[in-house]
């Protein structure tokens, strides 16, 4: 088991990557607390990973709100007495459209939920990682993080100000011997909407295993190894 012993933490957790993630990181051992809005989702996969033998913990937050993710991180430290990895998958694109047709609160929801909860999850997080002298931390950034593409104009921005976040966190916190890897995903079969694509383009993205794959492998480097951004894509999609 690559992960016996290890406490993580990961947001967006009800489906998709964060899901996938919540039950790779638990089948090698890791102890799990789950954190998205939707409670049933929550509780299910809480009820998943229980059946399989290993333990997990459901703690419902909304990650654009400072106060929830500060209590998300206490109630963490106060149940387990430690946080060795952090993955903030909470995310989302939420509609495709031209700029002019996007409203102030549709702008202020997608910077919130893609960017500014990453910035409050680290925040909590990084005092105590320091004391431990050991944490890792794993953004979901896009490949639309590192090229713009027309009528997502939101989602671009805050991927690409997550990149920059992730950059120059990793930088303040290595001392710390606390590492930060974005990964730099390509398409995704998961929920997807507004896209909304037929079965068989899906057949063809990345699937939320692959990710869960990817993210396992960053947070099982050896000691000697560090990697800031990882790009990851469909074989066959350029998107
Ligand atoms: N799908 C792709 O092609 C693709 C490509 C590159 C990067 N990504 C990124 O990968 C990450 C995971 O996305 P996914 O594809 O797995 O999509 P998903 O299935 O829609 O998962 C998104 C997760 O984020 C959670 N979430 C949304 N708003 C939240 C909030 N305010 N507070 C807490 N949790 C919140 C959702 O749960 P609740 O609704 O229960 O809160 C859900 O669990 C996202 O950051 C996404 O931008 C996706």
């Amino acid at each position: 088991m690559k992960l016996k012993g290890r406490v993580a933490i990961i947001t967006g957790a009800s489906s998709g990557v964060g899901y996938a993630t919540a039950r790779v990181f638990a089948r090698e051992g890791a102890t799990v607390i789950v954190a998205a809005r939707r409670r049933d989702r929550l509780e299910h996969l809480v009820a998943e990973i229980a059946g399989e033998g290993q333990q997990g913990f459901s703690i419902p937050t909304d990650v654009t709100d400072s106060t929830q993710v500060q209590r998300l991180i206490e109630q963490t430290v106060a149940l387990l007495g430690r946080i060795d990895i952090l993955v903030n998958c909470a995310g989302g694109m939420m509609k495709i459209s031209p700029i002019e047709q996007f409203t102030d609160s549709e702008w202020r929801s997608i910077i919130d939920t893609n960017l500014t909860g990453v910035f409050y999850t680290s925040r909590a997080v990084i005092p105590y990682m320091k004391r431990q002298r050991s944490g890792t931390i794993i953004n979901l950034g896009s490949r639309v993080g590192k090229i713009g593409i027309a009528n997502i104009s939101p989602f671009s921005a805050a991927k690409f100000a997550l990149a920059g976040l992730s950059q120059s966190l990793a930088q303040e916190v290595r001392p710390y011997n606390i590492f930060v890897t974005n990964i730099i995903s390509g398409m995704i079969n998961a929920d997807l909407a507004p896209l909304n694509p037929d079965e068989t383009f899906r057949r063809r993205l990345l699937t939320t295993d692959d990710v869960a794959q990817a993210i396992l492998w960053t947070c099982t480097l050896p000691a000697s190894l560090r990697v800031d951004e990882l790009p990851i894509m469909p074989r066959q999609v350029d998107l």
